[in-house]
């Protein structure tokens, strides 16, 4: 078996013991080209064209943090969080607003629900600085509360600006509100995962739509660690590697 191969199967054996999803047969090695499920290695997670998508987010970083109706008159956080990753990333995970260790340390998806977000992204196969990682709010709503309509109003632009600058071939909505805000619904994430459907960019952007494949929130899982809801997340997340690998 060859190096890849071998790593592969490792990686399977320990995202069934990490999602829980022991419904999957194994067969050590082989399982993953047979049922076809996922690629036998990491899928190339760059694309080489837009060189200046860099500048383009540190500026909009700029702007945002200067400019944000919202951030700029929240009082309860301590750092905005405006997102991180590969300006060329093809997987874009979108979360809800930063918690109380986001907030500390301006970044996205650090503290617990950061850490199963990390686990998922490497039973994907992928390194987490591949991909791209951002939220509907840049700041931490008092006490963790769900980010309020007005606050998506005013916020929520910039996301949609990062994902413009990105491009990326799967955006992936962890939770209700991220999904709610990206497909303009009100339906809850229950019905909403595991279904593939497509953001569909502004008017004029010039892009297509982005398949969209919405999945439970970290935070979520981690408060229902069933062996149900593992197999959903992890069901929906073979979905998402096997888009970007058939291309
Ligand atoms: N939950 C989120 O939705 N985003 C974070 O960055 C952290 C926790």
């Amino acid at each position: 078996m060859s190096r890849s191969r071998t790593e592969a199967a490792r990686r399977l054996v320990e995202t069934d013991i990490l999602l829980g999803t022991t419904d999957i047969p194994l067969v050590l090695g082989t399982r993953a080209e047979k049922a076809g499920e996922v690629s036998p290695g990491p899928a190339p997670l760059s694309s080489p064209e837009g060189g200046d998508r860099e500048a383009r987010l540190a500026q909009l970083r700029d702007r945002h943090d200067a400019e944000c109706p919202h951030c700029t008159s929240a009082r309860a956080h301590t750092k905005t969080v405006f997102g991180e990753g590969s300006a060329h990333a093809k997987v874009f995970f979108v979360g809800e607003a930063p918690g109380e260790t986001e907030d500390q340390l301006g970044r996205p998806f650090v503290g617990r629900a950061g850490q199963k977000l990390d686990e998922m992204i490497k039973a994907m196969g992928y390194r987490r600085e591949d991909c791209y990682i951002a939220n509907v709010l840049k700041s931490r709503p008092p006490n963790n509360r769900t980010p309020l309509p007005a606050e998506i109003a005013q916020c929520g632009p910039y996301l949609v600006e990062q994902i413009l600058i990105i491009r990326p071939m799967v955006l992936v909505p962890l939770g209700g509100p991220a999904t709610q805000l990206l497909l303009k619904v009100e339906t809850g994430i229950t019905k909403l995962r595991g279904h593939w459907t497509h953001w569909v960019p502004p008017d004029g952007s010039g892009i297509a739509p982005i398949p969209v494949m919405p999945t439970f929130h970290p935070a979520y899982l981690l408060r229902n660690y069933t062996q149900q809801t593992r197999s959903e997340v992890w069901s929906d997340l073979k979905a998402v590697v096997e888009r970007v690998r058939s291309g």
